[in-house]
């Protein structure tokens, strides 16, 4: 009988299992590594001058298990940006939608300094986050939104593994022309920044443009009949996001964790109104309100940031209940309750082992 168990990318990465977390949460890595996954810790979100401590504290804890970084490189950035300056040219019409958001709403100003008040999005910064990553000992780097040839060619060049998130087959044969290891065919479906290509249309048109490269299933993927779905559709394994966010490793604001609990896959939906770029989110007061008629189109990357970064903290920090939103995908059917990832991992290959009975049974009858 068919089990689920490591394929060649597994082997060549060190997981016992195909399945792939990506997580902004060190705790997560370190418990994905642990149940015989493979944890990629996103750093897009971290302060610059905090990268090279967190790095060196997760790569503590694994004690030599693998482990990935993942990277947002988004291509149209300026060179240097400073978040005063993209502040102070912000269109008014904007500045006053929103400061009659917080006051309908309530929203005090943050507190603690974050990413979200302190960054914008530009090449210099780009250009630390991708020093930090090639000095650290993460044995792949993914890649998404943007592909940047130096990175690809620097991290092969010290011997990690190149993997890069793509939503196209376009977008597929830019990166295998730069020499990627590994895709990761992420679909419309999916929590984050993301294209209009659903997952289940998206995957075989990315393994065929592969050729025999590894090719990684993301996007909706929430249980372990999706996971095994993803091996028979020819994908190495399952890349998963939202799932996470409902393990205690997360540390997901309570009033977060209970929308996710409660949200459908209907209740997210793809918004500029996060980054300035498509970002699939679960559903807000907040998101809605940018759905509204009277509402503005949101500002590209990095201003639409740089306008509504604060009010992201701020609805984190004071776990505000109307308005707290995150990253999450049609995965988030999947989140139920409060779980850990070792739960999660066992219920996932447990599940993946019953689909896979289950087909052969079905072939056999
Ligand atoms: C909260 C959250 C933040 C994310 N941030 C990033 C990111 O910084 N870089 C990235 O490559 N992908 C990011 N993603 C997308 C994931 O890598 C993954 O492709 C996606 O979560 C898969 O779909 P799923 O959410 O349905 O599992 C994020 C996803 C979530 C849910």
């Amino acid at each position: 009988m068919v089990r689920l168990g490591p394929t060649a990318i597994c082997r060549a990465l060190g997981a016992r299992y195909p399945v792939f977390g990506f997580s902004h949460s060190p705790d997560v890595i370190v418990a994905l590594a642990e149940a015989g996954g493979f944890g990629v810790l996103g750093l897009a979100r971290e302060m610059p001058d905090d990268i090279a401590q967190i790095i060196a504290r997760v790569e503590k804890r694994l004690a030599g298990k693998p482990y990935g970084i993942d990277l947002m490189l988004p291509a149209g950035v300026p060179q240097h940006a400073d978040i005063g300056n993209v502040r102070a040219a912000l269109p008014s019409a904007h500045i006053e939608f929103v400061a009659a958001l917080r006051e309908r709403f309530a929203l005090a100003a943050p507190t603690r300094p974050s990413f979200f008040t302190t960054q914008v999005r530009s090449e210099a910064l780009f250009n630390a986050q991708i020093e930090a990553v090639l000095a650290s000992k993460a044995c792949a780097v993914a890649t998404a939104i943007g592909i940047r040839p130096e990175l690809i060619a620097r991290a092969k060049a010290v011997g990690k593994y190149t993997i890069s998130l793509v939503g196209s087959p376009r977008h597929a044969q830019k990166a295998l022309a730069l020499g990627v290891d590994a895709l990761v065919a992420q679909g419309a479906d999916a929590g984050g920044h993301t294209g209009p290509i659903g997952t289940f249309s998206l995957v075989p048109q990315i393994v065929a443009v592969a050729a025999g490269r590894p090719v990684l299933a993301a996007g909706g993927i929430g249980t372990g009949a999706q996971v095994a779905a993803s091996l028979a559709m020819g994908a190495q394994g399952a890349w998963l996001g939202t799932l996470w966010l409902a393990a205690k490793e997360n540390h997901t604001p309570p009033a977060l964790l209970q929308r996710l609990i409660e949200a459908n896959s209907d209740d997210t939906l793809v918004t500029r109104a996060h980054s300035g770029k498509p970002c699939r989110v679960v559903r807000s007061a907040w998101i809605d309100a940018w759905q509204a008629s009277d509402a503005p189109a949101p500002l590209p990357m990095p201003q639409q940031q740089a306008l509504t970064g604060g009010d992201f903290s701020a609805m984190h920090e004071y776990d505000c209940a109307d308005l707290i939103y995150e990253a999450a995908g049609q995965s988030v059917f999947a989140i139920d309750a409060p779980t850990t990832v070792a739960a999660q991992m066992a219920t996932l290959i447990a599940e993946a082992n019953e689909a896979l009975a289950a087909l052969e049974a079905a072939m056999a009858d």
